[in-house]
């Protein structure tokens, strides 16, 4: 049953499923080829058609290299601070909780809309997932009070926190962003860690992305907010970042991946809170 639930969270497990499976996978998500239904197989195709791209096996999507990059960065944060807090935004099909090495006494809570979880628990339940965490799930739309449910959900606002807001805040409007950093900035202590990726301009722009533009369009989810310094734009909400580009990431780890358009500009975002 895949109704209300966002395409573009399945296809995001539908490009986490060919990673899986392909030779040299950069992490093993068991559970994206059931989430990803074949809604978000057909998902995946058809934005690939209308964009004019085609996946190639030999290589890692752009999905693929941002999920490695969080599973990393979201594990260095909170082993090297001794985090035990973490809040997954728009967590769609992310099954980090099931599948990430979580220090123990680790508190997860994953943030979306109800018709996700009505989808993605009974799957994961059905395959006998078992979380490797304590995991809340707060159904909460991001404009309304998602705050107040969080906080009812357990959440302890004094202490530290990891924010991962992996392929959401584009798809705000730009005032819903600035409200949104500004909530999580007054949410948690200083030294927390903020994790999330940003739209450059270009991906507004560039002609030759019209095809991709129109295919998330007419899936009813077009990027909505962008920003050609994602650090300046955390800067003003209270996190000091570092930012890489998809390129870079795909560098680190050994990757044939041509630094070319939006993959070349730094995207992913890694902050403190001042
Ligand atoms: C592209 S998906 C990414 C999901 C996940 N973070 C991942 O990387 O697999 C975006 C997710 O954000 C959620 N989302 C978008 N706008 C939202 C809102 N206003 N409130 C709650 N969730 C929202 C969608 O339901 C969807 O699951």
């Amino acid at each position: 049953m895949t109704e209300g639930v966002s395409r573009t969270a399945l296809n995001v497990a539908a490009h986490r499923a060919r990673e899986t499976e392909r030779a040299g996978a950069l992490f093993i998500d068991p559970f994206a080829r059931q989430l990803a239904s074949r809604e978000g197989f057909a998902t995946a195709a058809e934005i690939a058609r209308l964009s004019g791209l085609s996946w190639q096996d030999s290589t890692p999507t752009m999905f693929a290299l941002r999920t490695r990059y969080f599973d990393d960065a979201v594990l260095d944060a909170v082993r090297q601070d001794d985090v035990r807090q973490v809040i997954i935004l728009g967590a769609g099909m992310d099954t980090r909780a099931y599948r990430i090495d979580w220090p123990e006494g680790t508190q997860l809570y994953e943030v979306d809309r109800r018709e996700t979880f009505d989808h993605k628990r009974p799957i994961l339940d059905s395959r006998g997932a078992r979380p490797r965490c304590a995991l809340h799930d707060v159904c909460a739309d991001l404009r309304d009070d998602w705050e107040g449910l969080l906080l009812a959900a357990g959440f302890a606002p004094g202490a530290a926190t990891v924010w991962l807001v992996e392929g959401l805040l584009y798809y705000l409007p730009e005032p819903d962003v600035h409200r949104l950093l500004d909530q999580l900035a007054a949410l948690c202590p200083s030294g927390s860690w903020l994790l999330l990726d940003v739209a450059h301009p270009m991906m507004r722009d560039l002609p030759a992305l019209q095809g991709w533009r129109d295919a998330l369009i007419a899936l009813g989810e077009p990027f909505r907010s962008f920003t050609d310094d994602g650090c300046a734009l955390l800067d003003a909400h209270g996190w000091v970042a570092d930012a890489r580009s998809i390129a870079q990431v795909a560098r680190d780890l050994g990757c044939e991946v041509e630094a070319v358009g939006s993959l070349a500009v730094p995207r992913l975002l890694c902050g403190r809170r001042r």
